[in-house]
Order: C-alpha cells, then sequence, then structure tokens
C-alpha cells in the first residue's frame, strides 16, 4: 500500500484507539468482538425493504434481523401474534419511526414530552410537522405528571401521542408508562398513542428490581432502543419494535425492490443486525442480565467512592449512571464527561471497571486538594 495512505489509516486507527480507552461519559459498550463476522464484511449486504417481507434482492440478513427483533418483543412483552420492527441506524431513527406511526394513526394529535427528552425527539416532532407541548421535568429527571395532566386535560378534545423516556440522556431517569397510561384513561383520552424511548435502559429495563413500567403490557405501543449502547456493536444501530397492526398503516408495496416499503431508508445497514444478533446468541437473557448486574455495581461503587470524598453523588433507582456536580474542564476532557449545566455523569457500561474508576476518583482527589478555592467549591 501507498505509504502515505498507510500512515494515515494507522494514524487514524490510533486516534480512535486512544480515544476509545478513555471515556467514561457516554454510553457506549466497548467491550465487543466480532472478529468471527468478518468474512460478512466482503458483500454488499443491504437489507433494504421489510424483513418480515420477502424482497427480490437477496444479499440481505433479513431473517436473522427478524431475530433480533423477536427477542426484543419478547423481552418488551409485546402480544406474540401482533408485533413488528426492525433494525435501524439507532435511537433516534428508531423514535422517528414511533412517531411517524403515532402520527399516521393520528393526524390531528398533539405530542408531549418532557424537557429531559433527547434532542432527536424535538428534531423529529419537527421533521413530521406535529403540534407539541413540552411537559416539565422531576428534578430526579422524570416526566413531572401532575403537569403532564393539567396539559392533556387542557387539550383533551384533541388525540395525544406521549413520548416516554426510560433513561433519560443525563440523569437516566424513566418516566413510568402505566402512570401515563392511567392519565390518559382518567381523562377519557381515548385516541392516544405512548412511544417509548429506551435508548439505553430499554435493553435492561426487564431485569431492574423494582421494574420501572415501559414496555408493551405497561402501555406502550412502540419502544426503540440504541444496539450500539449496552450491547455494543462497531456500527450505530438501533430496534424499532411496534405492533404489526399500526404498520400495516404505513406499508407501501413496491415492485421494484418486490417487498414493502415499510422502514424509514430504502437501502438499509444489513450487517449492523448481524452484529447485534451474534452478540444476543453468545449472551441470552441470562448473560444480558448478568452484563446489566455488573454495571449495576459498578454504578454502587462509584457513586459511593465519591460521596466518600464528599461529593454530592447520586442516582435513579437501577440505573448504571452516577450523577454529580459539573467537574472543572480538565476532567471532563480527560475522561470524555457529558456535561449539561451543572451536571457531570459517569455511565457505567459494562466494560466500565473498578479500576478505571479508583483511576478517576484519584484524579479528582488530586484536582480537589491542588484547585483554587472557586474550582473546588464546584464539587458541593
Ligand atoms: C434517551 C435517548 N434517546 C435517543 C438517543 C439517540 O440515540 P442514537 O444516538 O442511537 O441515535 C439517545 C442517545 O444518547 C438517548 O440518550
Amino acid at each position: 500500500m501507498d505509504t502515505t495512505l498507510n500512515d494515515r489509516l494507522s494514524n487514524l486507527l490510533d486516534n480512535v484507539k486512544n480515544a476509545r480507552d478513555s471515556f467514561l461519559g457516554y454510553p457506549v459498550s466497548k467491550d465487543f468482538d466480532y472478529s468471527p463476522l468478518y468474512d460478512f464484511l466482503q458483500y454488499p449486504i443491504n437489507n433494504l425493504g421489510d424483513p418480515f417481507e420477502d424482497s427480490t434482492y437477496k444479499v440481505h440478513t433479513h431473517e436473522i434481523e427478524r431475530e433480533v427483533v423477536d427477542f426484543f418483543a419478547k423481552l418488551f412483552r409485546a402480544n406474540p401474534k401482533d408485533y413488528w420492527g426492525y433494525v435501524t441506524n439507532g435511537g433516534s431513527e428508531s423514535n422517528l419511526y414511533g412517531l411517524y406511526i403515532a402520527r399516521e394513526m393520528y393526524p390531528k394529535a398533539m405530542v408531549y414530552y418532557s424537557e429531559s427528552t433527547h434532542y432527536s425527539v424535538k428534531k423529529n416532532i419537527h421533521l413530521l410537522n406535529i403540534p407539541s407541548i413540552v411537559i416539565r421535568s422531576q428534578e430526579n429527571g422524570e416526566i413531572d405528571y401532575d403537569d403532564l395532566e393539567d396539559t392533556l386535560r387542557f387539550n383533551r378534545h384533541k388525540p395525544a401521542i406521549i413520548l416516554a423516556t426510560h433513561g433519560t440522556t443525563m440523569k437516566e431517569a424513566k418516566d413510568d408508562v402505566s402512570t401515563i397510561k392511567g392519565i390518559l384513561k382518567k381523562l377519557a383520552i381515548q385516541d392516544h398513542y405512548i412511544h417509548c424511548d429506551g435508548a439505553l435502559s430499554g435493553t435492561f429495563g426487564a431485569f431492574a428490581e423494582p421494574r420501572s413500567p415501559f414496555d408493551f403490557l405497561d402501555g406502550a405501543d412502540s419502544i426503540s432502543i440504541s444496539g450500539h449502547k449496552f450491547i455494543g456493536s462497531p456500527i450505530p444501530a438501533g430496534v424499532i419494535v411496534t405492533k404489526r397492526s399500526l404498520r400495516d398503516r404505513v406499508s407501501k408495496g413496491i415492485s421494484y425492490i418486490g417487498s414493502l416499503d415499510t422502514t424509514i431508508t430504502g437501502s438499509r445497514n444489513g450487517h449492523s443486525p448481524l452484529f447485534l444478533w451474534y452478540a444476543i446468541q453468545k449472551m441470552g437473557v441470562e448473560g444480558l442480565k448478568a452484563r446489566y448486574e455488573h454495571s449495576l455495581e459498578v454504578a454502587n461503587y462509584c457513586r459511593e467512592q465519591l460521596q466518600n470524598i464528599g461529593i454530592n453523588a447520586w442516582s435513579n433507582p437501577g440505573s448504571i449512571t452516577v450523577v454529580f456536580p459539573k467537574v472543572t474542564d480538565q476532567l471532563k476532557n480527560k475522561w470524555q464527561l457529558a456535561t449539561e449545566d451543572d451536571i457531570t455523569h459517569i455511565i457505567c457500561m459494562p466494560n466500565v471497571t473498578i479500576a478505571q474508576i479508583d483511576l478517576f476518583i484519584e484524579d479528582v482527589k488530586t484536582e480537589m486538594e491542588t484547585a483554587p478555592l472557586e474550582e473546588e467549591l464546584m464539587y458541593y
């Protein structure tokens, strides 16, 4: 290979590797080994069309994509006779799909979402041109049910689309889908749709104790997750699971592809379903549960260690995210810690170890000892 090209590739690889090794602030798992799948990179795999239908283009992984959807449908307690879904490019596309189906069902609806909702949702609502109202969040990041009820009451003549979040981006708070369903019932708003954005926590929500209601039996009409977050994937990926009966409202037959055009994009990544499928095969439900328990243990440890040195660290119940007052730019940049307003968080993804937490705590201690008084105050 040409040496300049070689050098550039090897520099890029070093940069990516170094950046990967030192972050604690983003919900991305890094502990995967997909080497048995490398041969598949030689093929122009394209999952064009609906994974549950035949298609003329055969270089696809539809069969395993269906198994990924089956796995999550079961985990989310979907009606075995009425579910459907596909592997998307990520949580944002999955949310777009949930909102798209909701709007097709109720074109005159209003969307309600809390101020802690991920930024992709606002953009999706804008793209779909649906009127919306932002609901207050409680201090812990969960939707304010009183504000939701009051706002719904005021608009009860309109169908309602509720965008609930199971694991908000900064505080990993969970909106209670059963409570939301109860409010809709109390107000007799029969035309409603609940989409649950479970980008990070949807993957392990079934294992949390106590469980926070979020799935189909709890009242959701569609649920989205990001595949590259808790499971881990070299390519961003997501899953959307909804009801087949709802999908039927948006499906159109396209003779060029010999399939149904039910997905947001035409050409679709056929490799990412393969990664997710492989991970699920290797882990199974029990492995996924153990992965969550490990993350929870590390999160508990991290919170306690921060508290022990006087930092006001906290987590929502069952959450793998530890929230604390904003750190200095130096710490933020070294550990790539997401910081918003006056808080910073560490997300104890399955690859985060106690040893890494110890190193981070040492850095915090050093800064507390050496930082000028004004900076020190930021920790309290
Ligand atoms: C709550 C929530 N929803 C949606 C997303 C978007 O997911 P993705 O980055 O997979 O598009 C994120 C990403 O952090 C998130 O935290």
